[in-house]
């Protein structure tokens, strides 16, 4: 057993409790690799802002449990070169079962999402139940979540929404003990958040998706104040980075996102943590393929890799100062 401790790392209590007071949000940024947790690390050093690096199921089997323990290790370290010791978090994202979310415990995570949200109510608070009895013992914070986006996470999908029933969010959190809960108020996975027929066209041919249901989130908020809520889902498909990849070769039909004013409303509200995932691949895969088209003879990765990591570091640069107003909570 590592303890997150060991690692420099911390759990996320804290860290939510300032941002729903805050009124800002914390980014929660997908990684499996090393440029990737550079870029991370960058952004929030610079920005000084802190951070959960997040890490699905799938991106644990990809990276490997063990170099993943080290890379969090070191992006402690990382930080505190690069002039600034932010607060780091590592996350599970999506766990599905009580052995993974318990296998993350014991190398070093020091929060946990159980998503039971595709599991009828009742099995949704056993499974949480358990995790959180587990988890707490060992001062790790957990995730978890009522209602389910559309889209695919690992190998759940849904092909539609299922809106978070705020009758449902007191019963939930009393009973399970979460540390914070995602809602499901009209995000979704992925790069194509919504159908075409979902939403309006702009004279220039942008889709614009339905607005997300801030009703719900308001009634959530009334009956659990001050409790932290989480946004899966919440990348904006930034129409520029579609362009460059679909100019260099790409192939991104009817990709379309969440508008980042509606994503800064949210963080202004007891939303704390704002996932990111798909707005990072999009970076990474626009500036590489740029990239290979520029420079058809070149073949030493770091000249491609170093160009997707700098696009990277920008893109949440941009997410911590101008859509979470997490800069300078650190
Ligand atoms: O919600 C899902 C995240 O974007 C992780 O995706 O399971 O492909 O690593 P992944
Ligand atoms: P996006 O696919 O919108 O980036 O969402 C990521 C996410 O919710 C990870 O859990
Ligand atoms: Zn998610």
């Amino acid at each position: 057993m590592t303890h997150y401790k060991e690692l420099g790392l911390v759990n996320s209590k804290e860290l939510f409790q300032k941002a729903v007071k805050g009124g800002y949000a914390i980014p929660a940024f997908n990684f499996n690799n090393l440029e990737q947790l550079q870029a991370i690390i960058g952004a929030c050093v610079e920005t000084k802002s802190p951070v959960l690096l997040q890490v699905s199921s799938g991106a644990r089997k990809y990276a490997n449990q063990t170099l993943l323990k080290y890379l969090a290790k070191g992006a402690v370290d990382y930080a505190k070169e690069l002039g600034y010791a932010i607060p780091i978090v590592l996350h599970l994202d999506h766990g599905d079962t009580l052995e993974l979310c318990k296998s993350c415990v014991e190398s070093g995570f020091s929060s946990v999402m159980i998503d039971g949200s595709h599991h009828p109510y009742d099995k949704n608070v056993e499974v949480t139940c358990q995790v959180v009895e587990y988890a707490h013992k060992h001062d790790v914070s957990v995730e978890g979540e009522l209602g389910v986006l559309a889209g695919i996470e690992d190998e759940v999908s849904s092909a539609v929404t299922h809106y978070t029933k705020p009758e449902e969010v007191e019963d939930f959190v009393k009973k399970t003990g979460v540390d914070s809960l995602a809602i499901s108020i009209g995000t979704s996975h992925g790069a194509n958040k919504f159908k075409p027929e979902q939403c309006t066209r702009t004279a220039e041919g942008i889709l614009v998706p339905p607005p997300l249901r801030f009703d719900i989130l308001e009634e959530v908020e009334k009956r659990i104040p001050g409790f932290p809520i989480v946004l899966h889902g919440a990348s904006s498909v930034p129409p520029e980075l579609v362009r460059i990849i679909n100019t260099n070769g790409g192939k991104l039909k009817d990709a379309v996102g969440i508008p980042e004013e509606q994503l800064r409303r949210a963080a202004a509200s007891a939303v704390c943590k704002i996932n990111i995932d798909s707005d990072g691949r999009l970076a990474m895969t626009a500036a590489i393929r740029k990239a290979f088209m520029d420079n058809p003879a070149e073949f030493d990765p770091r000249k491609y890799l170093g160009p997707a990591r700098d696009q990277l570091k920008e893109l949440y640069k941009h997410k911590i100062v101008s859509v979470l107003g997490s800069a300078n909570r650190a």
